[in-house]
Order: structure tokens, then sequence, then C-alpha cells
């Protein structure tokens, strides 16, 4: 069987030879720049072997994949609480939609899509100032990559903020409401900051260890939430993770999964590794073209579905 690293090599390999790459998301004007012919991929397995292909050493805007880790803080901080503000299905409807919304009352379908994650950013703002809470969420990032060199690209955070039109009216529903405690500028500010968030494969793989390993990082000894919580986040990426593409992703992939419109993806194989891939070209549904594709060949070569 050819190595894991051999593996990545090849899929690196395939994936330059790509010619449909989808297309960058350019609705945040400053995602538009980045390069659509970057690839990267890293694993870091549960027994300490780590191998990368690609640019993975290369820092892109992690978007809607810091949704993972903000949830993670927010169940930290209010705990069971908070599905009575989000729920846990998938929504079967994209990443922005506000359709949902009003026939359910507020109540947003996952803590995933926009409309939730703004309210899991308000959860996060309770009793902080917004510099507070996205300092919170920094520090966590760093905790959990085990690296402190992650940042958030400010850039990235006022381009979203100048063009945020629809997560503003999202947030203006969410309040009227009443599912918002702050005002929609406060919390909108902690959610454009935490989707800056700017992270290479190696960085995000990382970081994606406690979801891996029942909640713990073995090598800094930390544990980050329960083996119990680590299962049910897990159970969400795998539902949610890929918005209206969450069934294409389980049955092509078969992992948890969490993307972003940056072109990421990070990738949870319970119990074995964690993968982060990143491919600025996106597909129909707002999820990485090429990210999807090497995924599937990832899992498949290595037998790592879960099903
Ligand atoms: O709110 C937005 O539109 C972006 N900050 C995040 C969206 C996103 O990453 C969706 N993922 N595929």
């Amino acid at each position: 069987m050819p190595s894991l690293q051999d593996t990545l090599n090849e899929i690196v390999a395939e994936m330059a030879a790509q010619t449909e790459r989808g297309e960058v998301a350019s609705y945040i004007p400053e995602l538009g720049k980045v390069d659509p012919a970057k690839f990267a991929i890293a694993v870091v397995k549960n027994d300490g072997e780590v191998a990368a292909a690609g640019d993975a050493d290369e820092p892109f805007s992690i978007q809607s994949i810091s949704k993972v880790f903000t949830l993670a803080l927010a169940l930290g901080r209010v705990g069971d609480q908070l599905w009575s503000r989000v729920g846990r299905e998938p929504s079967g409807t994209a990443f922005n939609s506000i359709v949902q919304l009003e026939l359910e009352h507020g109540i947003p379908r996952n803590p995933f899509i926009n409309a939730g994650a703004i309210v899991v950013s308000d959860v996060l703002l309770s009793g902080h100032q917004p510099r507070e809470a996205i300092g919170e969420v920094l520090s966590f990032m760093r905790t959990v990559a085990d690296d402190d060199s992650v940042i958030i690209d400010r850039d990235v955070a006022n381009s979203e903020r100048a063009t945020g039109f629809r997560n503003f009216a999202l947030a203006n529903y969410l309040k009227g409401f009443g599912n918002l405690n702050h005002a929609p500028e406060m919390t909108l500010g902690v959610y454009f900051h935490h989707c800056a968030v700017a992270m290479s494969c190696l960085q995000l793989a990382n970081a994606g260890r406690f979801l891996a390993n029942a909640g713990r990082i073995e090598e800094t000894g930390h544990t980050i939430v329960s083996s119990e919580r680590a299962r049910r986040i897990n159970a969400l990426m795998l539902t949610c993770g890929h918005y209206d593409g969450s069934g294409e992703f389980a049955f092509r992939v078969g992992i948890p999964g969490k993307s972003g419109v940056g072109g990421g993806i990070l990738a949870i194989v319970p119990g074995v590794a964690s993968i982060a891939v990143w491919s600025p070209g996106l597909n129909a549904r707002g999820n990485s073209m090429l990210g999807s594709i090497s995924l599937e060949r990832l899992t498949k070569r290595m037998n790592w579905s879960i099903f």
C-alpha cells in the first residue's frame, strides 16, 4: 500500500491537471484576489504522523470553517442552552438563505448556516466587548493549532463588513425575533472577524486534532471538549457542514467536514485523523470543488469513510 505521503503527492499532481476548478468567491471582494491555481492538503493522524503536499504552509481565509470552533466555544460557555436558540437539522438551503428564518420564528436550522453562526457569535459576545470576544476566538484558534502565529486578516473582515448586506439582513431579522441579545452591528463585528481567521492547511489540520481524538490533543495534553461534545460536533459537520451540499459530501467522501468560501475544508476521520484541504474555486453550492474531489479520493484510497 502506498504511504500517506505518496497518496497526498499523487492527489496534488492529479489536482494540478484539473482544468475545471470552480469559481473563486468574489462577493467578498478581498477573497476574489486569491489565485485559483493554489492547492494544498495536510493530514495529522492521531498516532502523530503528519503529511502534507502542495501549498500547505500558505495561509488562506478559513471563513465558515471557523464556525466549528465558535460552536465549540459557545457550547463551553452556555452548554446545551445553546439549542434553545439554534437547531440541529440540515437546512437544505444555501449558507446565506433567509427563507426558513421567518417560517421557523427566528430559530436558525443549525449553527453552520450564516444565521446560526451569527447567533453563536452573539453568545460569545455576552458579557464582553466585541474586541474581547474576537480575541477569545483567536486565542482558541492558536491553542488548538498549537501555533501563536495564527492571525485574523483585517482586510478580509473589513471587505466583508463593507459588502455583507445579506448578513446584516439576517442579523436584523434575528434581532426582530428576539434571538439576538446585542446590536446587529456588534454581533456581526465578532462574526466577520472570526470568518477572517487566516490559517494554512497544516495549521488547520492541527486545529482539528481534538475532533479526531475524542476532544483531546495528545501532543499538548489539552482537553478541549468532552468526548461526547466532540462526537456531536462531528455529527453536525457531517449533516450540516456543507449546507445544501451536505448529503452529496457524505455520499462521496463519507466523513464529517466543514467548508468555507475561502476554498478550505476541514474534514475529520474520527479516531484516525484530521485533514485540511484548500482549493479556492467553489462549486455551485459554495463548497471547494477540488477540495471535495481530493477528499473523496483520499478517503477512498485510505479506506477512511466512516460508512
Ligand atoms: O458570511 C459569509 O458569507 C462568509 N463570511 C462565510 C460563508 C462561508 O464560508 C460559506 N461556506 N462555504
